[in-house]
């Protein structure tokens, strides 16, 4: 199979490279600068100059990390990157490697800051925006801290803990900042980050999403030429929009595919199918192949075995039902760069914390080649994309669903009745967040089948039944989530209407797990 490549056409897109030192502290930055209108990407701190060079990055950002610069094998950045007249500004970690790989010194086992902090301006600054007062609250979090900046560099704010909090070179237009711009409890940080972006790098901010339409267009009309493409729609945000996305791009070359899994929520179907024949006008073919994804599923209870038992399912129906498109080179997927980065995709350091099936499972011998027309964004702008598309809401704001659907969410083996019993509960659950009006605020939420029985008592009857788990939490972009704060009324209709009218279950518990440390899928 042809692994996905990265299809870098926008060589004249001035580019801000955030080089990543872990933790997943990267993205957020890189989803501020493209806010501020500026287009990034994330490169993993093994980058070297040359490759950096390569791609011409109007500006590079060093993101913060959890180590300390002064362990071993500490992350490090090629030092000549400094060196290629690229202007660079350091967030925290980076910071402090800017001080100690320029001739600085920075402090080992000093005190450290976490939270909040009362920065002050000690002298001019081209970093700092002016309008900022001398004396202002900025977001910390280090044990380590630069004590003497290189020569060369200016020190132009501190805090207590933090003697050099702002080091600035202009002539080298190189800086570096102590606390972290990017996150909201920096007030003044997202102006730090402008000042960067468009005065001293001298980026303009004009990347918009009609750019990033006009962009994917050509270039999919370009690899594509006269080829058929088939796009498999799950019925989520995603692969809507990137079907919207191509059909834009070649129209009635573009066949979609909806295979039905079984496994999705209820009346789903339905819905995905009915709108995509009335809103896009899309040619598509629906398959109903639950049997078959339930007959490999029988006896499965491991959930990356479950995983790949779908993605390899959905693949094969795929490859069987476009037969009739003998002349199909290209499969269309939804994939979205935070998909990349959990699958290890960008880099090959992160981990892997799940393979999502339209990244890792892939079959080997798929024969289709890929298109990925949206993994270079984050959810939130995929949302702002699909409504720029013409993509009605009810499409553009649907919850994200997982492709291996319900079969994630119950826990143990995957049966036809199990699918059945948990789509009543899952309705109800969606049915009374709707009632209350809570559905836009809340990221995701649906309802858990766990394998475990408990006792209880209905009526005079002892009962011996399954718990349904509620999960529902708040998200930007699923990399982090917090659980909803649902209110306990609500949560009560929930619980009574779940065990009234969904047989077997007899109790209903609420999941308080943040993301990290939980995930928001139960597998
Ligand atoms: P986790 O559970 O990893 O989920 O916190 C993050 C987001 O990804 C969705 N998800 C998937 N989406 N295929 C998908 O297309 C998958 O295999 C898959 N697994 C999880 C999940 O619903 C959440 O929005």
């Amino acid at each position: 199979m042809s692994q996905p490549q990265h299809h870098d056409v926008h060589t004249d897109r001035p580019t801000v490279l955030v080089v990543d030192f872990g933790a997943q502290y990267a993205q957020l930055i890189a989803r501020r600068v493209r806010e501020l209108k500026v287009y990034s990407e994330i490169v993993p701190h093994r980058i070297t100059a040359t490759e950096i060079a390569e791609r011409k990055p109007a500006a590079i950002i060093l993101s913060g990390g959890p180590k300390s610069v002064h362990v071993e094998g500490a992350p490090s950045l090629d030092p000549a990157i400094y060196e290629l007249g690229v202007p660079l500004l350091g967030i925290c970690y980076g910071a402090q490697l800017i001080g100690q790989q320029l001739g600085g010194v920075v402090g080992r086992g000093m005190q450290g800051e976490y939270g909040r902090a009362r920065m002050t301006r000690t002298g001019p600054s081209l970093l700092l925006p002016d309008d900022a007062p001398a004396e202002h609250d900025v977001w910390m979090s280090h044990f380590d801290g630069i004590t003497d900046a290189p020569a060369g560099f200016t020190v132009t704010a501190t805090t207590p803990g933090a003697p050099v909090a702002v080091l600035e070179n202009d002539e080298r237009r190189i800086y570096g900042v102590q606390f972290h711009p990017e996150v909201v409890h920096s007030p003044h940080g997202m102006a730090v980050l402008a000042r960067f972006l468009h005065e001293r790098a001298g980026i303009a901010n004009d990347w918009e999403m009609s750019s990033v339409i006009d962009e994917q267009v050509e270039l999919i009309r370009e690899r594509v030429g006269s080829d058929r493409v088939i796009c498999g729609l799950s019925g989520g945000v995603d692969s809507s929009v990137a079907a919207a996305l191509v059909h834009k791009a070649i129209g009635h070359q573009l066949t979609c595919i909806y295979v039905d899994t079984g496994l999705m929520r209820k009346g789903e179907s339905h819905q995905v199918v009915e709108t995509f024949r009335r809103n896009l006008g899309i040619e598509l073919i629906h398959v109903d192949a639950g049997w078959r994804f339930f007959s490999a599923l029988e006896g499965v209870t491991e959930p990356e075995a479950k995983r790949k038992a779908i993605g390899e399912q959905f693949i094969r129906v795929f490859e069987e039902n476009t037969g009739g498109l003998t002349d199909a080179k290209w499969l269309v997927q939804g994939t979205l760069y935070p998909d990349l980065i959990e699958s290890g995709g960008t880099d090959g350091t992160a981990s892997v914390i799940k393979s999502h099936h339209n990244v890792g499972g892939l079959p080997e011998d798929m024969s289709l080649e890929l298109i990925e027309p949206l993994r270079e964004l984050f959810k939130d702008e995929v949302r702002k994309l699909g409504t720029e598309l013409g993509l009605p809401d009810e499409m553009v704001w649907r919850q994200p669903f997982p492709g291996p659907g319900l079969g994630v969410r119950i826990i143990g083996e995957v049966t036809p009745e199990r699918v059945a019993l948990l789509q009543e509960a899952d309705a109800i659950v969606r049915e009374e967040l709707h009632r209350a009006g809570l559905e836009r605020e809340i990221w995701q939420s649906f309802a858990v089948l766990a394998d475990i029985r408990s006792v209880g008592v209905m009526g005079d009857e002892r009962t011996y039944g399954h718990p349904i788990i509620i999960r529902a939490v708040t998200s930007d972009d699923a990399m982090t989530a917090d659980w909803a704060r649902i209110p306990y009324d609500v949560l009560e209709t929930m619980s009574q209407r779940i065990i009234n009218e969904v047989p077997g279950i007899n109790r209903v518990a609420y999941d308080i797990t943040s993301k990290p440390p939980g995930t928001i899928e139960w597998e």
